[in-house]
């Protein structure tokens, strides 16, 4: 996911049970000259794991050199996106626009099988279809894979839908339905738990799901899913202590990996996803806005998960609750007090 998908928080994913992390879409075209900015965002993932770069254009040439630059620092998959519906995308008639450009985009699948070993899976990720009126993921994922894609990705929306509404289940069933069953389907859209995590599975019979938006701010949801798939009991929502440790250890990716100008964009970043729904969170959250220091923001990310723990020692659990009377008792009890900022928190310390 543009943006997100950096080294630290791919290397969080993969440590709570995600087997295998995509790069960020990465312009083929901006690959290929060389910019900085998209070249330094190919990251390998650490400790030799294995990981995709996914890449976008609608210029063979441009998309195969892409891939070879993937390829040589250390993918274990190329990844073409046909998915993206922003504007900015669409409009030069890339990511999900190549759905109306089936033949271009299986020479694409062609340019880049070519570019790359064999050893190398080529796969896309695509969406149902363009809109309502072109709803052709099943055909257009076939020619995909006539053309040499290995693994197709199905988000269950169209582009006209952007991001509202909800992801269906038939298109991805569809395209499991057409392709051969050597061939990978991955199903998309809308898995924030293990129960649309199991939807996902058993309505589409798609061979494995990936997760976006619900890993954000929630990486635990891959040990939910790993211990899911492999009988063992759920480990449940985090304790406040591995919250703790699970922000250390993204916050200390931040800082090591995060290119200078990005570092407290990001760490801000980490500490609005990890203090979420926990209680001072809000408050929290407005006043890491009030330094610009890294190593002082950092601090106080310590500050807070040492007080809430503080709290757990004086035996008070820390419990997510959708707002509710205690919820609101505390926030009037808040107000009261003159904390406003507490006001709208869903999310309380009980005892
Ligand atoms: C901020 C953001 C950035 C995204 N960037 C990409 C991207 O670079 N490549 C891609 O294939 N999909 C991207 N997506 C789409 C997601 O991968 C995913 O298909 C979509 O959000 C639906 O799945 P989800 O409900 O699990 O998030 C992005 C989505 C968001 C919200």
């Amino acid at each position: 996911m543009e943006a997100v998908t950096d080294l630290p928080f791919r290397t969080i994913c993969e440590e709570l049970g995600a087997s295998l992390t995509f790069t960020e879409f990465l312009s083929a075209e901006a690959l290929t000259r060389g910019a900085a900015k998209a070249v330094g965002r190919m990251w390998p993932s650490l400790g030799g794991r294995r990981f995709a770069v996914q890449i976008f254009g609608r210029e063979p040439e441009a998309l195969a050199r892409a891939a070879g630059m993937a390829v040589d620092v250390g993918a274990s998959i190329v990844d073409i996106n046909m998915g993206c519906p922003a504007k900015k995308v669409t409009a030069g008639a890339c990511g999900s626009a190549l759905m109306r450009e089936p033949t271009l985009a299986a020479a694409l699948v062609a340019a880049v099988r070519r570019a790359v070993p064999a050893a190398i899976p080529v796969t896309v990720k695509h969406r149902a279809g363009w809109d309502e009126c072109t709803l052709n993921a099943a055909e257009f994922a076939r020619s995909l894979v006539d053309a040499g894609a290995a693994m197709i990705t199905v988000h269950g929306r169209t582009r006209a839908q952007g991001f509202s509404g909800a992801a269906r289940m038939e298109p991805i069933a569809a395209v499991r339905a057409e392709l051969p069953r050597e061939i990978l389907v991955v199903g998309n859209g809308d898995v924030k738990d293990a129960t649309a995590y199991l939807r996902m599975k058993n309505e589409t019979g798609c061979d494995a799901v990936m997760i976006g938006r619900g890993a954000m701010g929630n990486p635990w949801i891959f040990r939910t899913l790993a211990a899911l798939e492999t009988g063992q009991p759920d480990p449940g929502p985090p304790t406040l202590a591995e919250r703790r440790v699970v922000w250390r250890r993204h916050a200390a990716l931040v800082l090591e990996h995060s290119p200078d100008k990005m570092r407290l964009h990001e760490l801000r970043k980490t500490l609005a996803w990890y203090s979420r729904g926990l209680y001072g969170g809000s408050g929290f959250r407005q006043r890491s806005f009030s330094t610009a220091d890294p190593a002082a923001l950092h601090e106080m990310g310590e500050a807070f998960f040492a007080e809430l723990e503080a709290f757990e020692v004086a035996g008070t659990r820390l419990v997510t609750v959708p707002a509710d009377p205690i919820a609101k008792a505390l926030a009037r009890r808040n107000r009261r007090e003159g904390d406003r900022s507490e006001a709208d928190e869903t999310c309380v310390a009980v005892s």
